[in-house]
């Protein structure tokens, strides 16, 4: 189906563009203004092999791009997407083939962490491969109440990981739900893994935890290229380039794609204030 120009303007804001050429151009604009990215391809939960093997093709495209044209980017995939819902064994050899070509480019996948439902499985497979790929890295929920121990056993195996406050909506049974908590648990995780972890990447906008973990790494005399600070293309465009321009590492997380639709309530769920932004812009007509 046709998507109308209004949709494609509205997303714009979140969503580089529906084709992996906007992500390109997108990288180009900001490794210009000294900012790295990574790319997503947006597209999760997939239900048949076919859907999971077109996804693996993307980012194989990807990756054979970002290197041929000198960017600076990696890329972010789902397991979902991958077809960990249709077939483990399948989904595994999809995230091996994306990881021994970034690998074979001298580059970096990141597997994105999804809902509570997947948390175990995804750090299972990415465990497993790693062992194989070390060049695959993982990413941490502040907000599930199992952080503290998974970032030891990142830390162990010495598996790289980005912390982020977590995007699902988790019961209280699993997750934290005051935001005391989770930002509690971040800066517990955030201090450990800069402490004793490879290359973190600390994925927030929250200036607060951003400012508590780089005077920590300063104190430390942990040096800047040691671990890197990432925001999601839109967010906080200001704070990502005065960071980078005080000599932070910084990488934006660029999705494009059709299937922006997930991905774009999550952002909107986030900030009451971007569900106005869209309901102005749809009564606008
Ligand atoms: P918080 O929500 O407290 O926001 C702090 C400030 O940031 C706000 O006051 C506001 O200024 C700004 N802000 C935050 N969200 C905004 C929005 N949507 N619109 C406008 N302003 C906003 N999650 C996950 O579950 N799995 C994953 O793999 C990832 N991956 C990931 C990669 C990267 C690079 C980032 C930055 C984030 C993720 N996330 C994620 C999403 C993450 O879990 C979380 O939902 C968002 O980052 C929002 O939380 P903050 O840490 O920014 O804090």
């Amino acid at each position: 189906m046709e998507e109308s120009p209004r949709a494609v303007a509205l997303t714009s804001r979140f969503v580089a563009g529906r084709q992996a050429e906007d992500a390109l151009r997108v990288t180009a604009q900001l490794n210009r203004a000294g900012l790295m990215t990574t790319l997503d391809y947006l597209g999760e939960s997939v239900t048949t092999t076919e859907e999971a093997a077109g996804a693996r093709d993307v980012y194989l495209g990807l990756i054979e791009q970002i290197f041929h044209r000198g960017l600076q980017a990696n890329v972010s995939l789902k397991l979902t997407q991958l077809g960990l819902e249709v077939a483990e064994a399948a989904c595994r050899e999809n995230v091996a083939a994306v990881a021994r070509r970034a690998g074979e480019l001298g580059n970096f996948v990141r597997v994105d962490m999804e809902s509570s439902a997947h948390t175990g499985q995804t750090l299972a497979l990415v465990q497993d491969l790693y062992s194989t790929y070390g060049n695959l890295g993982v990413v941490l929920q502040a907000y599930l109440r199992r952080t503290d121990a998974d970032t030891q056993e990142m830390i162990r195996l010495g598996i790289r990981v980005r912390l982020c406050k977590g995007a699902y909506d988790e019961p209280a049974s699993v997750a934290y739900r005051r935001r005391r908590e989770v930002d509690a648990n971040f800066h517990r995780s955030a201090r450990r893994l800069l402490a004793e972890g490879d290359y973190p990447a600390l994925a927030t906008h929250d200036e607060r935890l951003l400012r508590e973990a780089v005077a920590f790494a300063a104190q430390r005399h942990l040096p800047k290229d040691r671990y890197e600070i990432q925001m999601l293309y839109g967010i906080r465009r200001g704070l990502q380039r005065s960071l980078a321009a005080q000599g932070h590492r910084v990488r934006v997380y660029v999705p494009f794609g059709g299937a922006w639709y997930p991905y774009f309530m999550r952002r909107l769920a986030e900030r009451p204030a971007n569900a106005w932004f869209v309901a102005r812009n749809i009564w606008k007509g």
